[in-house]
C-alpha cells in the first residue's frame, strides 16, 4: 500500500493506476501508517474549488470530489466524521429507541458495541446521526426538548439509556390528520395518544422547518392507517428536498408513482415498514425459505402477534391494518417457493395485552410436507422488545440514505430497502438482500 495523498481526518488516498484511488482510513501503529479501506475505488475526477487532485497533502478532503463508478462521494473534512441531520415524524416507542440508541453507542468501540448490524457505514457510527427536528401531536411530547420527549408517556418501551442529554430541538406540533384513530381516546391516557390543542402545522410550516433545521433525512414512524398523515409528510420531504425513511406502512416506496416523484428530484428514499433486527417477520422469512431450500411444501402457517405498546392498541381497529396485514403476508408469502392460498396463510398483530408494554409475543405455526408426502409441523414463540428491536435497523437505513446523498444517488435505495423492510418494491431473499445493502456500503452497487 502506497498512500499517495494524505488527507486530512485520518484519509488517505492510495494510488491503484493514473487517477483511480482507493480511499482508506487511516490508523497509525507501532509499524507506522496502516490503513482500512473506507469507500472502494474512486476516480478522482473533479474537485470542489480547484481542478486538480491536490497536491498538497495538508489540503482538506473537502475540497476533492471523488467519482467512483456508481456515484460520487464527497468526504467530510475535520477531526470526525460530520453528523447525519434528521427529522423524526411520530415520537412514539421506536423514536425513543433510536434516539437512545445515538446517545448509548458514544464513547463505545465497536467491540462493545453490542446490537449492531453494522458499525460504521459510510464512515458513519451510529453516534453520528443528529436529530435536528421533530414532529409529533401528544400533548405531553410537543414542545418539549427530544431528550425529553422520548421518555414521555405514552411510550412504554424499555429506557437502555436514560442519559440522553438536552438536545436543543423541541418537538414541534405536526398536523394530525388520521394519524390519531377514534377509538384511541376509549382508553386510559397513560396507555393512548392525548392530542394537543396547539394549532397544526401546515405544510409550508413543516418544509421550512426541514430546511431552516438543515435536515438531510426525514424518519416516518407514524401510527399504522395514518394513510393520509404519511403521504402529508412524504410531500413534505418531497418539497424539502430530504430524503425519506418510511418505516411505517403506507405503501409510499412500494408505488411506483410516488416513489418516481422522488426519483425525478433526485432524492434517496428506503421504505416502506421497517423489517426489525431479530423480529416476527425476518425469522418467518428464514424459515420459509429454509422449507424452499430443503425441498419441503409448506403448506400453511399462521403468525399471531401480541403487545402492548400504542402500537398494537391502534391496530385494535382492523380497518386501520390493511396495508400492515399485506406487507407482513408478502413479506412471508414472497419468499415461498409456492404462493399459498389465502385461507393458509395469516399473518398479522393479534391482540392488545396492556402488561406487555413494549414486549411483542409471536406465535409462529408452520406445517409442511417433507420427503415421502410426511407431514411435519414447526412451532416457535418469540419474545422481543419491539422497539428497539426496529431502532437497530433504522439506525442502518438512515446511514444508507446519507451514504446515497453524498454520493448524489436519488430514488429507490433497492438493497436497503429490500433488507431493512417489509414491503420493499423489490422482494429478495434476506441472503441477497444482505449482499447487496454490504455491496452499496462498499460502494460497488448503486442503490
Ligand atoms: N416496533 C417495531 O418493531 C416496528 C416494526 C415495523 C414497523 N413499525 C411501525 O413504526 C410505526 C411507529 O411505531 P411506534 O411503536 O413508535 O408507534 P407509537 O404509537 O409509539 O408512536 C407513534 C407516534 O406518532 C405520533 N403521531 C400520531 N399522529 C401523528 C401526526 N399526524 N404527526 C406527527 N406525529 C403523530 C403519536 O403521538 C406517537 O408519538 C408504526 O407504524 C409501526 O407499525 C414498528
Amino acid at each position: 500500500m502506497h498512500p499517495k495523498y494524505l488527507l486530512s481526518r485520518g484519509f488517505f488516498l492510495c494510488s491503484r493506476k493514473r487517477s483511480v484511488f482507493s480511499v482508506y482510513r487511516a490508523t497509525f501503529g507501532r509499524s507506522g501508517l496502516h490503513g482500512k479501506r473506507f469507500a472502494g475505488i474512486y476516480r478522482v475526477r473533479a474537485t470542489v474549488g480547484c481542478d486538480k487532485i491536490p497536491s498538497d497533502p495538508r489540503r482538506s478532503l473537502e475540497d476533492v470530489r471523488l467519482i467512483g463508478a456508481e456515484g460520487s462521494i464527497r468526504l467530510p473534512v475535520g477531526g470526525s466524521m460530520s453528523s447525519i441531520k434528521v427529522a423524526i415524524v411520530g415520537m412514539g416507542n421506536c423514536a425513543s429507541s433510536l434516539v437512545q440508541g445515538i446517545e448509548y453507542y458514544k464513547n463505545r468501540t465497536p467491540e462493545e458495541a453490542i446490537g449492531l448490524m453494522n458499525w460504521e457505514i459510510g464512515g458513519f457510527r451510529p453516534s453520528d446521526l443528529e436529530v435536528v427536528a421533530a414532529f409529533d401531536v401528544d400533548v405531553r411530547k410537543v414542545g418539549k426538548d427530544v431528550a425529553e420527549a422520548i421518555y414521555e408517556s405514552p411510550n412504554c418501551t424499555t429506557v437502555f439509556c436514560d442519559n440522553v442529554p438536552k438536545t436543543g430541538v423541541r418537538v414541534s406540533m405536526g398536523c394530525t390528520l388520521d394519524g390519531v384513530a377514534a377509538h384511541m381516546a376509549d382508553y386510559d391516557e397513560r396507555r393512548t395518544f392525548l392530542p394537543s390543542d396547539d394549532p397544526e402545522s401546515t405544510q409550508r410550516e413543516i418544509v421550512e422547518t426541514l430546511v431552516q433545521s438543515g435536515t438531510e433525512i426525514l424518519i416516518s414512524y407514524l401510527p399504522v392507517g395514518s394513510e393520509e398523515a404519511a403521504r402529508f409528510y412524504a410531500e413534505c420531504a418531497l418539497e424539502a428536498g430530504v430524503a425519506l425513511v418510511n418505516c411505517m406502512p403506507v405503501f409510499i416506496v412500494s408505488d411506483p408513482a410516488f416513489a418516481s416523484r422522488f426519483e425525478e428530484r433526485g432524492i434517496p428514499i428506503v421504505g416502506d415498514d421497517i423489517k426489525a433486527q431479530l423480529g416476527a417477520t425476518i425469522t418467518h422469512r428464514t424459515l420459509t425459505d429454509l422449507f424452499a431450500k430443503r425441498g419441503v411444501k409448506l403448506e400453511r402457517t399462521y403468525q399471531l402477534n401480541t403487545g402492548g405498546n400504542t402500537d398494537f392498541l391502534n391496530m385494535l381497529n382492523r380497518d386501520r391494518l390493511a396495508s400492515k396485514k399485506e406487507s407482513k403476508t408478502e413479506a412471508v408469502q414472497s419468499v415461498a417457493l409456492e404462493r399459498m392460498d389465502d385461507d393458509n396463510i395469516h399473518v398479522g398483530p393479534s391482540d392488545y395485552v396492556p402488561w406487555q408494554n413494549d414486549n411483542k409475543v409471536c406465535f409462529l405455526r408452520m406445517e409442511g410436507k417433507l420427503f415421502g408426502d410426511v407431514p411435519m409441523n414447526i412451532e416457535l414463540r418469540l419474545s422481543v422488545e419491539d422497539s428497539p428491536n426496529s431502532a437497530g435497523v433504522s439506525i442502518d437505513a438512515i446511514r444508507c440514505a446519507k451514504v446515497a446523498l453524498d454520493r448524489g444517488v436519488g430514488g429507490i435505495l433497492h438493497s436497503a430497502s429490500s433488507y431493512f423492510m417489509k414491503h420493499p418494491p423489490e422482494q429478495t431473499t434476506d441472503d441477497i438482500a444482505y449482499q447487496h445493502v454490504q455491496e452499496f456500503i462498499a460502494g460497488e452497487r448503486e442503490r
